[in-house]
Formats: C-alpha cells, structure tokens, sequence
C-alpha cells in the first residue's frame, strides 16, 4: 500500500513571491518533495476581489490535488487572507495551511507595546485577516493595517533597494512611523509584519526606513515551523534523508518565472524543473 508521508507538499502563490515561502520550508525540511505552483497568467492577486481570489484559489488547489499532494501550503498572503475557507472546504482531507496566522502569531511574540503595523496588498488589508488573527491571540493589540501595493512589482523587477524604492518604502510607512513633524511617535508600533509574499525582498530598504528599533517579522520561517509540526503531528514526514525533488508550475511564461524564480529562491531555478499548466 502506498505510504501517504511519501507524497509531495503542494504549495501556491499568484506568482513567484511563494518562494520566500518554499525557501524556508526548504530549510527547515530539506527532504520533502514539493511542487510549488505560481499562477503568474493571473498575478496580482492582491487587488482583485475575494470572490475572484477563491475561486483562483480553489483551481490552483485542485491542479496540485491532482498531482496527489498529501499537504496544501497557501504561500500568498491574499489567498490565504480570503480562501482558507474555501479551500478547506473543498478539500476537506487534506490539511490546509497559509501564511496569515503564523505571520500573526510571529508578530504577537515580538510585540512589547502591543502595537503593531501589517504592510500587505489591497485585498489583504481590506479583508482584515491579519487584524483578526492577532486580535484572536492579542486582544489589546492595536493593529495598524496599510496597503502597499508598489511593492509587489518593484520586487518582481528586482528593484529590492535603491533610491526609487526607498522613497517608494519612505512614502507607505513614514505615516505609520514617522509623524509630519518628522520626530517618531512614542506611540508607534514595535513590530512590523511584512504580510506579503513579495515583501521579504525589500526588507534592506523597509529597513531603512522604519526606526531602528522596530521588528520586522514576515511569515516564512513561522509558516514553516507549522508544516513541520502538522507533518508531525500527522505522521506525514517524508521518510528517510536526502534532498528532495522540486517540480515548478506556472500558468504562464516558464522563462519568466525561472528568471524571477530564481531571485527569490536566491537559488537557480532552471526552465527544465517548470511545467506549463492551464488551469
Ligand atoms: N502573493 C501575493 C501576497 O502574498 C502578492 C502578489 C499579488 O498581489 O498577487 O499577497
């Protein structure tokens, strides 16, 4: 009989941005297969409706369901924000994990003062998941929630530091960190949560910008910690030791996606390990 812990993780994103996701989780399990599925025909997520955004959600899903996965990892913090739902009820026996509660559990361990500001896409910031997972865990927290959605294609560009970004970076979160006076405000949040795929790739020039006391959390390395322990728990670890193997789709240009993959892997992504797919 086939043993379930020997299938792939199956995880998905709009794009590439799922790959600060699938690093981390390589790190942490370097053994499991994975097919990481980036639904670049349909990028962005972030600013299109719920609706629309589940029901992409639910097609990606079941491509990777196909590909007999025995865990689904949302890496998009827009599907993840607007679709768990969904998701969990259209594949009710295969466990389903996203990036938001870890990234908000993160957030709440590295708060002192209780305040603390979530930077991510339009339809992420709308929907207030980020605001109710923390709310859920930290009651008295204040939650500042502001979209950036510059963001996402100056990562894609590669555009992670420099001048244009800085000010881009300078322009989203002076208001949350720094007053019109210029002075930062005793009150402002501690902890930062980059609640967006793409964000991890910026952090040299958010860094730059926000005090310097502040944490930036993002929900990678959390995010990972889950699928370990719900593998775990599950008895689904991938036996034996090893590398394993990485299978790519898209949905659309596999050049593209090798090209930017790779960026965000920050290891090569060749064309021959990404598969064409329509949904
Ligand atoms: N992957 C999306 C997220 O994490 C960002 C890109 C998009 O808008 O699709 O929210």
């Amino acid at each position: 009989m086939e043993d379930i812990a020997t299938r792939p993780i199956g995880m998905f994103d709009s794009g590439v941005g799922g790959l600060t996701v699938l690093k981390a989780l390589r790190e942490r399990m370097p053994c499991e297969d994975v097919v990481y599925l980036g639904d670049t025909a349909r990028l962005p997520y972030g600013t299109k409706s719920a609706q629309t955004v589940s029901r992409y959600a639910v097609q990606c899903a079941a491509e990777l369901v196909r590909r007999g996965i025995k865990l689904l990892v949302v890496a998009c913090n827009t599907a993840s924000a607007v679709a768990i739902g969904p998701l969990r009820e259209a594949y009710p026996d295969i466990p389903v994990i996203g990036v938001v509660e870890p990234g908000a559990q993160a957030a709440c361990r590295a708060t002192r003062n209780k305040a603390i500001a979530v930077i991510a896409t339009e339809s992420t910031i709308a929907g207030g998941a980020y605001q109710r997972a923390i709310h859920a865990m930290e009651p008295e927290a204040r939650v500042l929630g502001h979209p950036c959605p510059l963001f996402v294609p100056l990562a894609e560009e590669g555009w992670t530091e420099g001048e244009v970004t800085e000010g881009v970076a300078r322009r989203y979160l002076d208001p949350i960190f720094r007053p019109a006076s210029g002075d930062e405000r005793p009150e402002a949040p501690d902890t930062l949560v980059l609640g967006c795929t793409h964000f991890p790739l910026l952090a040299p020039s958010i860094r730059a910008v926000v005090p310097a006391s502040t944490t930036i959390v993002d929900s990678a390395a959390t995010t990972a910690r889950t699928v370990f322990d719900a593998l775990e728990r599950l008895n689904l670890r991938r036996p034996g030791s090893g590398c394993g193997m990485t299978r790519y789709l898209t949905t659309d240009d596999v050049p593209r996606f090798a090209r930017t993959g790779s960026r965000f892997l920050g290891t090569p992504v060749t064309e021959a390990q990404v598969e064409l797919v329509d949904l």
